[in-house]
């Protein structure tokens, strides 16, 4: 097996570990108002929403997971057949494995969605050409592009970038001569303050919070270590980053009305419809989604994601806010 292939399927064995879990959203703190009388009914919910102006019906995305080993193959092509069922948003796993070596394209999974979109990291950009990536992501079926910024992990990666810096001119004219919508997200420590400003000065469609509370990339890359870490400084380096809350505040004041994702450590629905009341237009989820197809499978899918729509729509209704601009006031206004 090719390292990079190897190294996905540790990634995705190892994310399996309790230990990798962070300690979720950090929303319990959140109070949304709750409507007794459920006088939005089902039929009056309008959950539509759009991720870089791609219409969606309910605003969900299955976040960057995987592709590049035979073992995400069923994965993704499940993965892309719900999200265009459903009418929800997928982002594939890095495409590097596939732009080194055109026989794992087929680890992306097979089947249109309209709503897909392809994942490299912002380090890849200087080895790869605007160009080349664009033909890779169409021949894929994407609509988009999501760069990743994954500093920390590099650090702590055997095989990482250990001085990782990213280039902002660099980037800037990637962003310039990409020619489909680009989104950029962080890993799991989110993005925030003056990192958010800066990412929302450049050509972009949106970003994605990946914020503290979800998988955790430094407790996964620490224990695949050669040369170990002190649990110590693994604790601290898993520290630094932003809250959920903290990241959709600092990115939508970025963004201004550009596509906000939010995601990092969203365990259920109650999550999801939080995170759009605090700002963001849809919310993506990594980790539960492939525990779910571990244990049980495509069938498990099916149920999981049909299960998050329909408490989703639930929670949402009880809220008595029927579509996503009066969900996003009903945190400001008295209940
Ligand atoms: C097994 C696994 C592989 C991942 N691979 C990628 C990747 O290739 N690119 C990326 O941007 N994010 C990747 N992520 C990060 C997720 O997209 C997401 O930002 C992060 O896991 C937080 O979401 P979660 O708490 O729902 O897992 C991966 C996550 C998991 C669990």
């Amino acid at each position: 097996m090719q390292s990079i292939e190897k190294r996905k399927a540790a990634h995705l064995a190892l994310c399996l570990d309790s230990a990798s879990r962070g300690t979720g959203a950090g929303l319990d703190h959140i109070h949304l108002p709750y409507d007794a009388l459920f006088e939005v009914s089902d039929e009056d919910l309008d959950t539509r929403t759009r991720i870089a102006g791609i219409p969606l019906r309910f605003p969900l995305m299955f976040g960057a997971i995987t592709g590049g080993t035979a073992l995400a193959t069923d994965f993704n092509t499940t993965l892309r057949k719900l999200a265009q069922k459903h009418g929800l948003a997928m982002c594939l796993g890095s495409i590097r494995a596939c732009i080194e070596d055109d026989s794992l394209d087929i680890t992306y999974g097979t089947g249109q969605v309209d709503a897909l979109f392809a994942n490299l990291g912002v380090n890849e950009i200087s080895r790869y050409s605007a160009d080349l990536v664009a033909r890779k992501c169409q021949k894929l079926g994407c609509a988009g592009l999501c760069l990743h910024l994954n500093g920390l992990q590099e650090f702590v990666q055997n095989e990482g970038n250990h001085s990782f810096s990213c280039h902002f001119d660099a980037l800037l004219r990637f962003i310039e001569s990409f020619p489909m919508p680009v989104l950029i997200k962080e890993v799991g420590s989110g993005l925030g303050g003056m990192c958010a400003n800066r990412l929302g000065s450049l050509p972009i469609a949106g970003l994605e919070t990946a914020s503290l509370g979800g998988t955790s990339w430094i407790r996964i890359e620490a224990s695949r270590r050669q040369s170990p870490i002190s649990a110590a400084n693994v604790n601290a380096l898993n520290a630094i980053g932003y809250t959920l809350e903290a990241a959709i505040r600092d990115c939508r004041n970025a963004l201004g009305d550009r596509t906000l994702i939010a995601s990092g450590g969203i365990s259920h629905a109650l999550d999801l419809v939080k995170s759009l009341a605090l700002g963001a237009d849809l919310v993506a989820i990594a980790q539960p989604l492939y525990r779910v197809y571990h244990d049980n499978e495509a069938a498990g899918l099916e149920s999981f994601v049909q299960e998050w729509i329909d408490i989703g729509r639930l929670i949402w209704r009880s809220t008595g806010c029927a579509n996503l601009q009066a969900l996003r006031s009903c945190l400001t206004k008295p209940a």
